[in-house]
């Protein structure tokens, strides 16, 4: 985490991984997010599963492995586990006090269920428990977290999915869609100033993780719709100059200067499948809302 931290703020447009928004707080601020009415990508993607159970069910078929790529508070996943009736069930996330308490509430829910909580940074590979090796695969990626890859990050992993899942094996994503720039910019700039504090919440854990000194009231949240590169840039903007210490290096931050923490990338539904079929999917089926906000594609590989 230092090395990867100290990395990015070296580089001319300073940066840090998103997936360090992630600790217990910010995992607690994520979730305030996904219930706030701006941030309609949650309750979409929960009405198009919903909505498509009984078609979900008949593509993927009962006794699978289902293996979900970020679980969180693993509560889509539930809609799943009813239309799909898996075998097993592994959530994959980082966050390991998160996916304790997630794995166990699922497997207090559904007793006939074995739960594998697997405590792994999903963008690289990790093993599945060697008890689900002869069940067919489905992996889960709800929420457009695909969006949070930059473009060829995402082609890795859809390719890394397709190597787990195998041929046959089916990927269920949720993807954002691109739309009215207004709608995407109100999205991660909500009223209520929550993702302002989960943005701002990456530098507390900074400092309890790694020691760093962040003055987080001298960093202002900022999101903007970047439609050349279709998608959403979040950054924090120093409000003033100052230096940071991490693990004795000194990092300068010039009034103004931005330092970049997130890219969300919305895609057309067509230009999603065709990044998909460069990786080795079928699209078996599109699933959009009726504004077209938001789409969950069933893919499977060849
Ligand atoms: C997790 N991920 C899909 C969220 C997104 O919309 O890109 C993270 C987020 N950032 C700000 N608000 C929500």
């Amino acid at each position: 985490m230092v090395a990867e931290v100290t990395r990015g703020l070296r580089l001319p447009q300073k940066s840090i991984p998103p997936k360090y928004f992630y600790d217990p707080a910010g995992s607690r601020l994520f979730d305030a997010i996904t219930r706030l009415p701006e941030y309609y990508l949650t309750r979409t993607e929960i009405g198009i599963l919903n909505h498509n159970r009984q078609a979900i069910g008949e593509h993927v078929g009962s006794g699978t492995c289902l293996v979900e790529y970020g679980s969180g508070s693993s509560t889509k996943v539930r809609i799943l586990l009813e239309a799909c009736d898996p075998r097993a069930y592994v959530p994959v996330d980082i966050s390991r006090s998160h996916l304790v308490a997630a794995a166990r509430a699922v497997y207090d829910d559904y007793p006939a269920l074995s739960v594998y909580p697997t405590c792994a940074d999903y963008s690289g590979p990790f093993e599945l428990p060697p008890a689900t090796r002869d069940m067919p695969r489905v992996a889960f990626f709800p929420g457009s977290s695909i969006g949070n890859f930059d473009p060829a990050a995402a082609d890795r992993f859809l390719r890394g999915v397709a190597q787990t899942v195998g041929p046959g094996g089916t990927l269920i994503i949720g993807v954002d869609a691109k739309k009215d720039p207004g709608v995407l910019a109100r999205a991660y700039n909500d009223t209520a100033g929550v993702t302002a504090r989960f943005n701002e919440n990456l530098l507390r854990h900074l400092n309890a993780a790694i020691g760093a000194d962040f003055d987080v009231a001298g960093f202002r949240h900022r999101a903007v719709y970047n439609a050349d590169a279709g998608r959403i840039e979040m950054y924090l903007d120093a409000e003033r100059d100052q230096v940071v210490r991490i693990n004795g290096d000194a990092v300068e931050f010039a009034r103004g200067e931005a330092l970049h923490t997130e890219n969300s990338y919305k895609y057309a539904p067509d230009e999603f499948i065709a990044k998909a079929a460069r990786a080795g999917f079928d699209c078996i089926d599109a699933l959009l809302d009726e504004r077209r906000y938001f789409m969950v594609l069933l893919l499977r590989v060849r």
